[in-house]
């Protein structure tokens, strides 16, 4: 039998953005079992209080522990920012976050001008100050929050009219500021990249970091639990939103039919820790 690091994985965002980083998930780790929730009833987090997405990211994240996640990935910026810390505290399994990809676009820029896209909630985070001070040196970082943009994916409208006009009026501001390097520094928008290229052109790097969550989940798995034999690929899938919704667009998104399992009551409704 071959030994490797097929592991149960739980993977959660506020909604289906985090599918992006899941498809890196799949390509590192291609015989894992995948969990994973999308708290769609609680959309979007980027404008909530820390407190309450603290208290989403403890039920959601127990859940998935009880499913028997072996690690638990935070497929959201927002999430990270108000709750990876707590979660480490309170769970030893191995806790892999994300964070806006300043460091990759600070090497990339030719300009020495940085845009970020992300919620009103990541950018507003101590977290996302204290990686603008690690990482931003003399490049000048412009930000950027979008509201809007994440309902746009929820309702699956990748290319909608409504979709480009947000765009067009979010990135406006940063092309003005001589911006050549764009974060994509919230899961749902990965998925709206061609419509952004579209609308500032080829010559601007899109950087997003879905990618370098699955290898560090990857090094994590390696290093901190032991091998297992190998094990069949499959994934789950749990919404606290419309399940009919939830299941149109996870299947889009994920690609196949995904049969979204409802998330249970008590977890899909309550917020308190
Ligand atoms: N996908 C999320 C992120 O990476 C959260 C979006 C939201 O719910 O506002 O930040």
């Amino acid at each position: 039998m071959t030994a490797s690091y097929s592991r149960t994985i739980g993977v959660f965002d506020s909604g289906v953005g985090g599918l992006s980083v899941l498809h890196h998930i799949r390509q590192a780790l291609p015989d894992a079992h995948l969990l994973y929730v999308a708290d769609s009833g609680h959309v979007p987090y980027g404008d909530k209080p820390p407190e309450y997405i603290e208290a989403r990211s403890l039920a959601i994240s127990r859940f998935l522990i009880e499913q028997g996640a072996d690690a638990i990935v935070i497929a959201c910026n927002t999430a990270t920012a108000a709750a990876a810390t707590m979660l480490r505290n309170r769970f030893s399994l191995p806790i892999v976050a994300m964070e806006p990809a300043v460091k990759p676009a600070v090497a990339a820029t030719r300009s020495g001008v940085v845009g970020v896209l992300a919620t009103v909630g990541t950018l507003e985070s101590a977290r996302f100050a204290a990686l603008l001070e690690k990482y931003a040196g003399e490049i000048e970082i412009v930000t950027q929050g979008c509201p809007g943009l994440v309902e746009q994916v929820e309702q699956g409208e990748l290319n909608a009219a409504k979709t480009r006009e947000l765009i067009a009026c979010y990135t406006a501001p940063l092309l003005a500021r001589g911006v050549d390097t764009l974060i994509l520094g919230c899961t749902h928008y990965p998925f709206l990249a061609p419509l952004i290229r579209e609308v500032v052109g080829r010559e601007i790097t899109l950087v997003d970091t879905g990618e370098a969550v699955a290898r560090q989940l990857q090094r994590r798995l390696q290093t901190e639990l032991p091998k297992l034999a190998s094990g069949k690929a499959s994934v789950q899938f749990w919404s606290s939103g419309d399940a009919q919704q939830a299941n149109r667009i996870i299947s889009i998104l994920w690609g196949g039919t995904a049969a979204v399992q409802c998330l249970p009551q008590s977890i899909a409704t309550g917020v308190a820790a």
